[in-house]
């Protein structure tokens, strides 16, 4: 089959052949992953909910993934990541995103505006290293902020359909009651199994944001516990600072859905960077790499845009970079590095 499909690309070269399929049918693909929409709910106010029905290529995923979502906007082919609320035993061939809508944010606001059920999006396999381990936690607290619910719901959807039966405390922080998506279902869930515990939080309402205080009320093992966090960058630093205070720094694992970079060293900002693989040149402006390539007019692809889907991997073939997440510097020639947190130190050449 394989030789096959190799046989047929060759005849369709320039072109892959799904190029040519998706002209005809665009769900039946022989490698690119796909996914139709099913269904389509705009009932939570500032969130889109989708059905997906993913091609055959599917091959599920672990409670807390992420998958690459693309679609094509004005000409142009977009990827988001979005972690699916599925439980991982779901049996449904079918996939459920909770989109928050960012009122300036591009591919949510289109999404929001033009999903139907029956049109196509791209898609990429499950991956990401925030999920479960094999074997469960003795005792799990999730803490979620805002659309942070989505991974960590498909994680308490997961531990409910395994008849889990250690302690489970799903905190969530949210601005009011109806900005939840889910809501009414966790409040199901809670109901019907007795070692889960969902606690809601209303800051802005309530002034009950997290605390250490919090943290000992509503989950007082805590310090014996698995802890999974995602949510706004406020939020995760709170969490974070208690638990490296408490030296449970290795206890606790988290998502981030927006980068934090470390500020650009002025000191870095001089020399010029080689887009050899194009003949482009341009002047380090402090940006990171992929930032640099796009301003150069270059279309590099790229995903999360923060250093976790690899899809703008490109080969640094000489010079050095700072990485714009950690701060480290790395020069070893002809390595590949993730454009998106890269930024240059003085000349370097990029392979694209
Ligand atoms: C691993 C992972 C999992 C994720 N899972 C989910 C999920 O399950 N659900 C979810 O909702 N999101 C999730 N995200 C976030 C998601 O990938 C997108 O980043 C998000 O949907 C915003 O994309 P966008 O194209 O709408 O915004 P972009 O156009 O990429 O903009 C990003 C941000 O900049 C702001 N912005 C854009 N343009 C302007 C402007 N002109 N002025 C001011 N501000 C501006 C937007 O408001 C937005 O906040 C996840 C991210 C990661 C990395
Ligand atoms: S765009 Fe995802 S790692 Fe760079």
């Amino acid at each position: 089959m394989a030789a096959l499909l190799d046989l047929v690309q060759t005849l369709t070269t320039p072109h892959p052949v799904d190029r040519y399929l998706e002209l005809v049918r665009p769900m039946l693909t022989v490698r690119d992953m796909r996914a139709r929409i099913v269904e389509v709910d705009r009932s939570v106010p500032g969130t889109l909910r989708l059905g997906l029905r993913p091609t055959r290529h599917w091959s599920g995923l672990r409670a807390g993934q992420f998958v690459q979502v693309g679609v094509v906007i004005d000409g142009v082919r977009h990827t988001r990541c979005y972690s699916p609320v599925n439980s991982q035993h779901d049996p449904r061939r079918r996939l459920d995103l909770t989109i928050r809508v960012h009122p300036h944010g591009l591919v949510s606001r289109y999404l929001h505006e033009n999903a139907r059920a029956g049109a196509i999006v791209d898609l990429e396999p499950a991956s990401g290293v925030f999920h479960l381990p094999q074997r469960r936690p003795e005792r799990v607290l999730l803490i979620s902020g805002g659309s942070g619910i989505t991974p960590v719901l498909s994680m308490l959807r997961t531990l409910a359909d395994e008849g889990y039966d250690g302690p489970v405390v799903f905190l969530h922080y949210a601005r009011s009651p109806e900005f939840v998506p889910h809501r009414e279902e966790l409040a199901e869930i809670a109901a019907a199994h007795p070692n889960i515990s969902v606690e809601m939080r209303y800051p802005e309402l309530d002034g009950r944001g997290f605390s250490h205080d919090e943290l000992t009320r509503v989950a007082p093992w805590f310090a014996d516990a698995q802890t999974y966090l995602c949510g706004p960058p406020p939020l995760m630093e709170s969490v974070r600072e208690i638990f490296d205070e408490e030296g449970l720094g290795e206890r606790l694992h988290t998502e981030e859905f927006v980068a934090t970079a470390v500020p650009v060293d002025s000191a870095d900002i001089h020399g010029t960077t080689t887009f050899s693989a194009s003949g482009v040149t341009a002047d380090n402006a402090g940006e990171s790499l992929l930032e640099q390539a796009e301003g150069a007019g270059l279309t590099p692809e790229f995903g999360c845009r923060m250093g976790i889907c690899l899809s703008c991997t490109s080969v640094r073939r000489s010079g050095c970079t700072r990485n714009l997440r950690t701060g480290e510097l790395e020069s070893d020639p002809d390595q590949p590095i993730q454009l998106c947190v890269q930024a240059a130190v003085g000349d370097v050449d990029i392979d694209i």
